[in-house]
């Protein structure tokens, strides 16, 4: 055994993209130790329920569904905005445990997803350099030298604002609006109009009639509370390992020391060296972890850090997101799945169908065309396939909004019409209409690769 694991473990490895420039450490230190008083935000129970969950995502019986924005902010932060995040992946967790017949395991990119790596340290503007903008949680977005300077009492605001988010959350998932009979309801206005629209309508119907069926035999949401209300779980990327640090907390049942930031935190592409202080910093807290892999990890590389991150090979402690872009998934992916297969190593394989498919628009937006994060998806599925290996889950940067920032989809977004209603504060996301487009698509192609194990069943 090597040194005993602590809390801070993390801070004597070398730490990526967590920024060093706080103008007063002091401070710093003053509010992390604030936050180490607070209550923590999810209970360790709870993120064992999720890892159980995920352990049947592992084992081919389940889904997971997860997405989010890409950056929560201080500014876009409102009770219609979390509802309609919550609601559009309501209907995305339908669609795909309709035509999956496996149940969904829903995860929010939400409730603390603030800090982000960025490729440069510091940006330039007509000949003025300022650090770059970091997330809501370390710095402001504005370009001035005081908006872009981290101040550590945003932590503290982003605290509060994960707290509310997840109550909020709470609420709807357990509530009432989950409900099943509430199937029609979850659509968005401007969604209402569309093919998507159309469609949804079409499958809620069916629900509709499948829940007055078995109401009629005794089947309610009163015998049968899981109608009422949806099991919801948080994540970000464990990213400022600061504050992560600050709210983990041994627990009292199991001994074992969580991180009550969120219920599953993840490791990023850029921040996955094995030596580094986010793998050492995940490797002590006992949430399940889920690790982003891009096109340059060898299978040997990635056995290593599958054995690092889950010694016990424990079913659910580890999910895989590929994120490679719809150019090189089919060469890359296939390897590594055939090593996690022929090593025997128990992982959830997903896709973060995002993260490789960003450019930048002749007119300077960066943006990601709807064709291409489609076409990782169905990329993704075949491999699986081809492999032998349950295609578990999909990652998505999405919003419940109405925003203009991906290409493409049914109504054809075009780069003339980014400009229209682009929002974010980091990457592109996919609106309701493009997310739900996704989610029929997801699932059609689900049960094209599951037809033939469903025939069997039925002979
Ligand atoms: N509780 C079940 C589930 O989460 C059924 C359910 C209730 C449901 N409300 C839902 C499923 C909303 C999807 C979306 O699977
Ligand atoms: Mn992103």
């Amino acid at each position: 055994m090597t040194e005993r694991w602590a809390p801070s473990s993390w801070r004597s490895k070398p730490a990526k993209h967590i920024p060093a420039d706080y103008p007063d450490t002091a401070a710093l230190a003053q509010v992390e130790d604030t936050l180490r008083g607070m209550p923590p935000l999810v209970f360790a129970g709870e993120a064992r329920r999720l890892k159980s969950l995920l352990g049947d995502v592992a084992n081919g019986k389940a889904f997971l569904l997860q997405g989010g924005d890409c950056a929560e902010s201080f500014k876009e932060f409102s009770a219609n905005n979390i509802r309609d995040t919550f609601r559009l992946l309501l209907q995305m967790a339908v669609v795909l445990t309709f035509a999956g017949g496996k149940p969904v395991v829903k995860v929010g990119r939400i409730a603390g997803q603030f800090a982000k790596p960025r490729s440069s340290p510091v940006e330039v503007k007509d000949g003025v350099e300022l650090p770059s903008y970091r997330g809501d949680n370390i710095n402001g977005m504005d370009f001035t030298a005081e908006e872009r300077t981290p101040d550590p009492q945003r932590l503290l605001r982003a605290y509060g604002q994960a707290a509310s988010t997840l109550n909020l959350l709470r609420a709807f998932a357990t509530g009432g609006y989950a409900d099943l009979h509430n199937v029609h309801r979850w659509t968005l206005d401007f969604v209402e109009g569309s093919p998507q629209g159309a469609r949804y309508r079409a499958l809620s119907d069916k629900i509709g009639e499948t829940l007055d069926f078995m109401s009629a035999v005794g089947v309610t949401p009163e015998s049968h509370p899981t109608l009422h209300q949806v099991e919801f779980f948080t994540s970000h990327e464990a990213l400022l390992l600061g504050f992560e640090e600050a709210m983990t907390r041994v627990d009292s049942t199991s001994s074992d020391w969580y991180d009550t930031s969120a219920h599953l935190l993840w490791i990023g592409e850029r921040t996955r060296q094995l030596d580094g202080a986010h793998i050492e910093f995940c490797k002590g807290i006992k949430n399940p972890i889920g690790m982003k892999v891009g096109p340059s990890v060898e299978p040997e590389e990635l056995i290593r850090l599958i054995d690092a991150l889950n010694p016990a090979n424990e079913a659910g402690r580890l999910t895989l997101y590929g994120r490679f872009g719809s150019d090189k998934i089919e060469a890359r992916l296939p390897a590594l799945m055939a090593a996690t297969k022929r090593e025997g190593r128990s992982v959830v394989w997903a896709t973060d169908p995002m993260h490789g498919n960003t450019l930048t628009a002749n007119n300077g937006y960066k943006t990601r065309p709807f064709e291409r994060i489609l076409s990782e998806v169905k990329s993704f599925i075949d491999v699986a396939r081809a492999e032998g290996v349950h295609p578990g889950g999909v990652h998505f940067e999405m919003t419940g909004q109405n925003v203009t920032e991906c290409l493409g989809g049914a109504r054809m977004l075009s780069e003339g019409d980014l400009g229209d209603r682009y929002h974010t504060h980091c990457d592109p996301r996919l609106n309701a209409d493009q997310s739900l487009e996704l989610a029929f698509l997801v699932a059609e192609k689900l049960k094209e690769t599951q037809g033939s194990g469903r025939a069997q069943a039925a002979e």
